[in-house]
């Protein structure tokens, strides 16, 4: 009866959170990547990608905005249901847009949007204290939540652009308590974007639940990295924990299965790709 997630005539089962738990348990790195439609979903499952995000960052590399701010639900529901399409093992993630969840009862609404008519298997919010009470209604509700911590994109214009967060001592202790608080109000993964390898590796070691960084150093539980930005194709500068990973294959399956490879082995991030 509880067969129809294991039942896709594959060799191995399809992710889901317990796998990713099992994985922080046993050291085993996760490797995740964005996506925006189905082809790419084909070859980024196909690479061997635990986990897939439809993020909102499809503002910039598919919708050409400067930054994250101007994606809706409907935009991310659209993506999501395409790149469902195309994935057959890789867990799937969403986004959700700025200002979609701002009280529990519309995060709710939007979380089971997204879910439903998008095909997510889990929810992203840009998470700190303030959004412990949403992550608690969501989790309440069995909507699982991966939350989002360090460099906040949707904060941009407030933070004053894209910057690393946490090298402050003040600033870090103060992300680890919200990392704490988030994981027990029920985030099943926490994810730390552009912070100093000693916040990755405090973060990490302090939870139970898996860490995913992008730009958070090589002592996470896995990381994440915009498709876009490995293949080559985002034009003009890219951040520091950026590789490309187009340069000398001859196509974008070989790339990203570089990328899985070079994550499984702990080879990326490199220190070049890192923050002190
Ligand atoms: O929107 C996105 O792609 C993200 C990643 C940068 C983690 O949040």
């Amino acid at each position: 009866m509880y067969t129809q997630l294991e039942q896709r005539g594959m060799p191995e089962p399809p992710v889901n959170v317990s796998t990713l738990q099992k994985m922080k348990l046993q050291g085993v790195p996760i490797a995740c990547l964005t996506a925006y439609d189905a082809s790419y979903a084909v070859l980024v499952d196909a690479a061997g990608t635990d986990l897939v995000l439809v993020g909102d960052s499809l503002g910039m590399v598919i919708q050409g905005h400067d930054t994250t701010v101007p994606v809706t639900v409907n935009d991310i529901i659209y993506h999501c249901r395409t790149v469902a399409r195309g994935l057959r093992r890789a867990f799937l993630v969403a986004d959700m847009p700025f200002m979609s969840y701002t009280k529990p009862g519309m995060a709710l609404e939007n979380a089971v949007r997204l879910m439903q008519e998008g095909g997510a298997m889990m929810v992203k919010l840009e998470s700190g204290d303030d959004q412990v009470g949403i992550v608690e209604h969501l989790a309440k509700h069995d909507i699982p939540v991966c939350a989002h911590l360090g460099l906040k994109p949707q904060s941009v214009h407030k933070i004053g652009g894209f910057k690393v967060q946490g090298r402050d001592v003040d600033k870090a202790a103060e992300m680890l308590n919200s990392a704490k608080r988030l994981q027990d109000a029920g985030a099943d993964i926490v994810l730390l974007e552009c912070v100093p390898n000693e916040v990755g590796k405090s973060i990490t070691s302090a939870l139970q639940v898996p860490v995913i960084g992008i730009g958070a150093g090589p002592d996470v539980d896995g990381q994440i990295l915009v498709l876009y930005d490995i293949l080559d194709i985002t034009q003009g500068r890219t951040p520091k924990f950026v590789k490309n990973f187009q340069a000398g294959c001859d196509s974008p399956l070989n790339a990203i299965s570089s990328y899985v490879r070079e994550v499984k082995a702990r080879d990326y991030p490199a220190p070049e790709h890192c923050f002190s």
